[in-house]
């Protein structure tokens, strides 16, 4: 039987729907309730999430339950150089881990929006970010692939671990050309599979809910890129997490203004997905 572009968008809302309703009982942290989440299946060499992606510095001011949450593979603020003022958006925010950082690191003057489909993760990040005394932060309800933002209104667009979960990934990177300012710039861990790989390859490897069987591959990903308007695209894997599957930090700026590429029309249809068979 063959999985509708809806029912697996559905089998993501509801993994991470149940993730965030035992942080948020207290009941296990968010990866703790079974296979098949993200960081069930990516591991991190061995070490707990946070300890190998955020520094001490940066994870000790943190709400416990921020933490617990934390189901991402990597660490979007530490490559995204973000600055005061500036306004931030994390596409697939969770528990609020990076929105909390981000809206510490662009200080008062700045603002740092957190966008999520699933309402228990929203919840559980609006508690996280109040626990944690931020106030420069919006949690939007909403789908990464029609951001409800205005276009060039973004700074800095970034993602941990949430790009790999979408259906249609050409209409995510159209999106965040389309929300960004010319100038401005994407810093995302993601799941990267090598260009050998065949979507039955990746697969093989991990399932769609835990990040592995939806990952573009390198080639894929700066294609992508690339044809939603962005320049200086690099794609740098940090480490293995299955064979031939890797973490990495994806960075890229967009030099044009939004209407220069078309990038207002979103048209999903099947034949514009990558990544799913
Ligand atoms: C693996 S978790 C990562 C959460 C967070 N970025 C972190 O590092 O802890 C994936 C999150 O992305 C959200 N998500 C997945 N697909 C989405 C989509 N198409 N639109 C909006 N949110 C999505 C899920 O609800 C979940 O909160």
């Amino acid at each position: 039987m063959t999985t509708t572009a809806e029912e697996l968008r559905e089998e993501v809302r509801r993994r991470y729907a149940e993730s965030a309703r035992a942080v948020m009982a207290g009941d296990s942290d968010g990866c703790g309730c079974g296979e098949g989440s993200c960081c069930a299946d990516v591991e991190a060499g061995g070490k707990q999430f946070v300890e190998a992606f955020y520094d001490a510095e940066q994870s000790r001011d943190l709400p416990e339950t921020a933490v617990l949450a934390s189901l991402g593979c990597g660490n979007p603020t530490a490559v995204a150089d973000l600055r005061n003022g500036e306004t931030v958006l994390d596409l697939g925010s969770g528990g609020g881990i990076d929105v909390i950082l981000s809206a510490r690191r662009v200080g008062p003057a700045g603002t740092a929006y957190g966008l999520d489909m699933t309402e228990e993760m929203l919840a559980l990040a609006r508690r996280n970010a109040a626990e944690a005394g931020v106030t420069n932060v919006h949690f939007l309800k909403g789908e990464i692939e029609q951001i409800p933002l205005p276009a060039d209104s973004i700074d800095v667009v970034i993602s941990n671990c949430v790009i790999n979960l979408s259906v249609d990934k050409p209409a995510v990177l159209t999106e965040m050309a389309r929300v960004l300012k010319p100038g401005g710039r994407i810093g995302i861990s993601d799941i990267v599979a090598e260009d050998h790989l065949t979507p039955d390859d990746r697969a093989e490897r991990g399932s769609y809910v835990g990040c592995i069987a939806g990952a573009l591959s390198r080639s894929e990903y700066e294609a992508g890129l690339e044809a939603a308007g962005f320049d200086d695209i690099s794609v740098t894997y940090t480490h293995e997490v299955a064979n031939g599957m890797h973490s990495a930090i994806v960075r890229a700026t967009k030099t044009r203004a939004a209407h220069e590429n078309g990038l207002h029309v979103i048209e999903p249809t099947a034949s514009r997905r990558i990544g799913i068979g």
